[in-house]
């Protein structure tokens, strides 16, 4: 029986990708049908300050000790003490597992940080607060991608939708009707450090080019927030197909990703895109709330390795 178990969801960007580490605005929600999950058991026998840390998914099984500074569990376990001013943790086994997808845009690394440091602080009696959470996860972050915006940390740690620019304070906000969608998966996995430099080195060689389209972007994802604080999905699913074609001319889609958003343009919704940071991963759709399990199907039939419906509310 584990002494703690916490868990952190897995998000989607609704709206913005890319744009927001040039500080354009973006949009993101989290996705509570897939999550990551730290399970900490108590080793009483064992002396204090020994922590084993297992991930089977990653065949990770070693002593923190052994593990080195940049190794990304440990370090998310090193700086909860250090935020904790405690000098060690009893000695214990922290168990990680995850039904996220990895290196397909739905936070699977900035959950697993998250549900990591909300097990091991509520084990030393005093779990973070959502703010802190963020900020211990985005130092994380760091090591993954070197310019990461913070957005994943932030709507993981929140587990509210957010619309988020980078170095502004933080604004939740709830939809006016729920939002339906189906999270479709490419099965091709992509990591984000890839993506996000090739926009770089992009934007560098275009300047001009690249600022416009990460303005473009910005201006929608400010319209989408609206529309969603209306509450009117066919406006917002317009608002997607128009951000598709940003993204696509960003360089950051895939014909497996475009395969996927025609299939569920034509099999009845609103709007669709990829989510993320592309190239491979998952796309979003939005639907009606009767159409989500037709449009699932369409993806499927059109190569989706697998499909989520989740609601936005
Ligand atoms: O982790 P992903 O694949 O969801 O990408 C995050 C979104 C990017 O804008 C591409 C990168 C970032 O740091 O915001």
């Amino acid at each position: 029986m584990p002494a703690v178990r916490a868990h952190a969801p897995g998000k989607v960007i609704l709206f913005g990708e890319h744009a927001v580490v040039y500080g354009r605005a973006a949009i993101a929600a989290p996705v509570q049908q897939v999550r990551a999950t730290t399970a900490v058991m108590a080793e009483p026998r064992l002396p204090a300050g020994q922590v084993r840390l297992q991930a089977p998914d990653i065949h990770l099984d070693a002593l923190l000790d052994e593990l080195p500074a940049w190794q990304p569990l440990a370090l998310a376990v090193r700086l909860v003490l250090g935020e904790l001013r405690a000098p060690r943790l009893p000695a214990c086994t922290l168990r990680i597992t995850s039904t996220i997808p990895v290196a397909s845009g739905l936070g699977s690394g900035a959950a697993v940080t998250v549900s990591l440091l909300r097990a091991v602080s509520t084990f030393l009696g005093q779990p973070l607060e959502p703010s802190r959470l963020s900020a211990l996860a985005y130092e994380v972050e760091k090591i993954h991608h070197g310019t990461p915006s913070g957005i994943d940390n932030t709507v993981i740690a929140f587990e509210q939708p957010v619309f988020f620019v980078r170095g502004q304070p933080l604004e939740t906000f709830a939809p006016a009707v729920p939002l339906h969608l189906v999270i479709g998966d490419t099965g091709v996995s992509s990591p984000t450090a890839i993506a996000v430099g090739d926009v770089r080195r992009a934007w560098q060689a275009a300047p001009a080019e690249y600022e416009a389209l990460f303005d473009r972007a910005d201006r929608i994802s400010r319209q989408a927030r609206s529309e969603i604080e209306r509450g009117d999905p066919t406006a917002l699913g317009l608002l997607m197909v128009e951000a598709q074609e940003v993204l696509k001319s960003m360089g950051v889609s895939s014909s497996d990703l475009d395969r996927l958003v025609a299939a569920s343009l034509a099999a009845g919704a609103l709007g669709a895109k990829l989510s993320g940071g592309g190239r491979g991963g998952n796309m979003i759709a939005l639907v009606h709330s009767g159409a989500a399990s037709q449009v699932a199907a369409a993806l499927e039939a059109a190569g989706a390795v697998r499909t989520i419906i989740t609601v936005i509310q």
